[in-house]
């Protein structure tokens, strides 16, 4: 089914994207393009790509019938730019953790050939050295068609994340952006804030990060992500996150108050009610 997919940004998603596909298609030839030239070498090196290039215009040489952008979403505009003016004709989709305005700029661009995708699997690393070949096994994959998109496209792109075993969702490109603004994106600002807070707490030769804790380690594992796909990101979807930072506000302050108040049994109520509703998530 597969014969030739070109790979924008060849990095943890981008690789992993790669390994997956060369298992499900051997055949496959996948041709990585990537602005950083050590990124496209050690893919090659890794044989997760075939061939590879840092110019965007080799795309059209490969001749590819699926391109697959896996950049920080703050890219996206210049590469479907880009690739509308090599006038390429193949579907294109992407791997971004944002869709709302994004989906409708690069169908600007691109047409009803752009299929928004984002599969809800990834790490804290980043790189092509770490991707992993079974990431997308059973995890669910949003794919955002709008009213633009050619069918023939859709098709293409959610059987193709279904013969890489993933569970394809369509949604709303906006609706994708509120829901993933508070159960990802906002939780990785408060993350990135910890750590903060911790740095700040840290005083008169008390170095707090000398004495991680397991849930200390748990809850701000994903504060190692990259800095740059984690800012492009907070600028994309900056205000379905703010107002997700808002809600969680109101949240600590109500806690805070019952603290400070000293009533244990509200406590008890409010972290009860908090472990329920944790203790549902499968
Ligand atoms: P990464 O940092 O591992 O890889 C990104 C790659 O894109 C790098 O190799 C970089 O050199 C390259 N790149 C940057 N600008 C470029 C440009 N203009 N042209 C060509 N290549 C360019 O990042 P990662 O984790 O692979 O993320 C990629 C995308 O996947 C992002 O849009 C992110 O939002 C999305 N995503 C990430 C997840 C994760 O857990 N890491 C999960 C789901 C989605």
């Amino acid at each position: 089914m597969f014969e030739r997919v070109c790979i924008v940004g060849v990095g943890f998603m981008g690789g992993s994207f790669a390994l997956a596909l060369k298992e499900r298609y051997p055949q496959c030839q996948i041709f990585g393009i990537d602005i950083n030239h050590s990124a496209i070498s050690k893919a090659l090196e890794l044989k997760t790509i075939d061939g590879g290039s840092t110019q965007i215009k080799d795309t059209l040489r490969f001749d590819p019938q699926l391109v697959v952008i896996a950049t920080p979403v703050g890219t996206f505009e210049e590469i479907a730019k880009a690739l509308a003016q090599l006038d390429i004709k193949c579907v294109i989709t992407d791997l971004g953790s944002v869709k709302g305005r994004i989906v409708y700029m690069m169908e600007e661009h691109l047409g009803g050939n752009f299929v928004g995708g984002h599969p809800i699997a990834g790490t804290e690393k980043s790189g092509v050295e770490n991707s992993l070949k079974d990431l997308f096994k059973g995890k669910r994959c949003v794919i955002t068609p709008t009213e633009k998109t050619s069918p023939q496209a859709k098709k293409m792109v959610k059987d193709l994340w279904q013969s890489l075993d993933a569970l394809v969702e369509e949604m709303d490109p906006y609706l994708h952006d509120y829901i993933f603004g508070a159960v990802s994106h906002m939780p990785h600002a408060v993350a990135f804030a910890l750590i903060d807070a911790i740095a700040r707490l840290s005083k008169d030769g008390v170095n707090l990060f000398e004495y991680p804790g397991g849930g200390f380690k748990d809850f701000t594992r994903i504060a190692s992500s990259d800095p740059i796909m984690w800012r492009d990101i907070f600028l994309e979807n900056a205000e379905n996150i703010v107002k997700a930072i808002e809600v969680f506000q109101e949240s600590l302050d109500t806690l805070k108050s019952l603290i400070v108040s000293g009533k244990a049994y509200e406590i008890t109520q409010y972290l009860s009610k908090a472990k329920e509703l944790r203790d549902r998530i499968v």
